[in-house]
């Protein structure tokens, strides 16, 4: 009898039983909204008593060495679901082995006006168009400072870079630099967004115009503080599916110029062709629609790639499939967001039992 209760109470206490209550209700309220209090809650639960809930069965996996980094696992959270560094503890809850935080701008800026955030449910995805809101670096690296996950080294933090909006693309490369410096300490990499779906501006950081003077200078850099700090801090790009061949062989021609650490693959789309819905909402789309476009992308940069270019894979990553999929297309890693929403902390402990 005992036994029984102790298992009714863990499943109870779990974080995969607890979303499923209440995952209908929150996607009855705004979807910002209900993102905001949910995060809320599971952080002021932390603070009550951090192991209240666990995530189910957490399988034990290999864990695995990407550029002399040591990853629990090879599932991480993408960026945007923690822009300020305010739920990294509750996060870690649900079993990744590597959390995103960001994109991080210089200074604190409000984004677009709402709503800017789309659920399209029987399609398995949203639209975004954030426009880059957070509480920039200065409270962002506060907030990261009082996590235990961090303090206590449990995961490996990347730290999602963007450029404020008053910044022009020629003076790019100096909010990047800010935040490299002033995250370099903290993070264990570092991403440099230039493929924010939202600003057309960010993303024509991808074209011939200003990719390799952007990553010149960034390698310069990053190059410099490795050297003075005795650090190997790895840098990644953040790249869009929307990239025809010709220019995937471009930014591709760039990346391996100047030996890159790594690229993540993909951030959202622009197109939404694969969306069956009528629905005439502009911003990223993320999510099951996705899924085919940011495959197609990884397969068609990988053979481009240098081969010591860590990828990153991201986008439409709904299932334990998808995700061994993408490690068998040659990422090392993966990464989550719209699947998370949809299906729930489940989908971290069901992919890992799979790699
Ligand atoms: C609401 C929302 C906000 C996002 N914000 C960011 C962001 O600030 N920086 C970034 O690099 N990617 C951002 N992304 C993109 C995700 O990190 C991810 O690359 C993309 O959604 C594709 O993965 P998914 O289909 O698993 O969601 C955002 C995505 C969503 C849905």
């Amino acid at each position: 009898m005992k036994y029984v209760l102790v298992i009714i109470g863990k499943r109870l206490m779990s974080i995969d039983f607890f979303y499923r209550i209440i995952k209908p209700i929150l996607f009855k309220l705004d979807p910002e909204k209900s993102h905001d209090w949910v995060f809320y809650f599971l952080s002021r639960l932390e603070l009550i008593g951090g192991k209240f809930f666990s995530v189910t069965s957490p399988p034990l996996v290999k864990p695995t060495y990407v550029r002399k980094l040591f990853f629990n696992n090879r599932i991480g959270l993408a960026a945007g679901l923690d822009k300020n560094g305010e739920y990294i503890d509750a996060l870690s809850r649900f079993g990744f082995g590597s959390i995103e935080v960001g994109t991080v701008t210089p200074m604190a800026q409000t984004g677009n006006e709402k709503p800017r955030l789309f659920r399209i449910k029987n399609e398995r995805a949203l639209i975004n168009r954030l426009g880059f809101n957070n509480v920039g670096m200065h409270q962002v690296f506060k907030n990261i400072k009082k996590s235990r996950w961090v303090r206590e080294k449990k995961g490996v933090l990347g730290i999602n870079l963007g450029i404020n909006k008053t910044t022009s693309l020629h003076n790019a490369y100096m909010d990047y630099q800010k935040g490299l410096l002033f995250f370099w300490g903290v993070a264990n990499y570092f991403v440099i967004n230039i493929s924010s779906p939202n600003t057309k501006q960010v993303r024509e950081l991808q074209t011939d115009k200003y990719l390799e003077d952007l990553v010149k200078k960034i390698s310069r850099f990053q190059k410099q503080q490795n050297e003075k700090m005795g650090t190997q801090k790895p840098v990644l790009y953040k790249i869009s599916p929307d990239n025809n061949e010709k220019e995937l062989e471009k930014i591709s021609h760039v990346f391996n110029k100047f030996s890159v650490d790594g690229v993540i693959v993909t951030n959202t789309t622009n197109n939404h062709d694969e969306l069956n819905s009528d629905l005439e909402v502009l911003g990223g789309l993320s999510g099951a629609p996705l899924e085919q476009r940011a495959l197609l992308c990884l397969k068609k940069i990988k053979p481009l790639l240098n081969r010591d270019i860590v990828i990153i894979a991201s986008g439409g990553i709904m299932s334990k499939e998808a995700v061994e999929e993408r490690i068998k297309e040659g990422a090392s890693l993966v990464q989550i967001y719209t699947g998370l929403i949809y299906e729930g902390p489940k989908i971290v402990s069901d992919s890992l039992e799979n790699l």
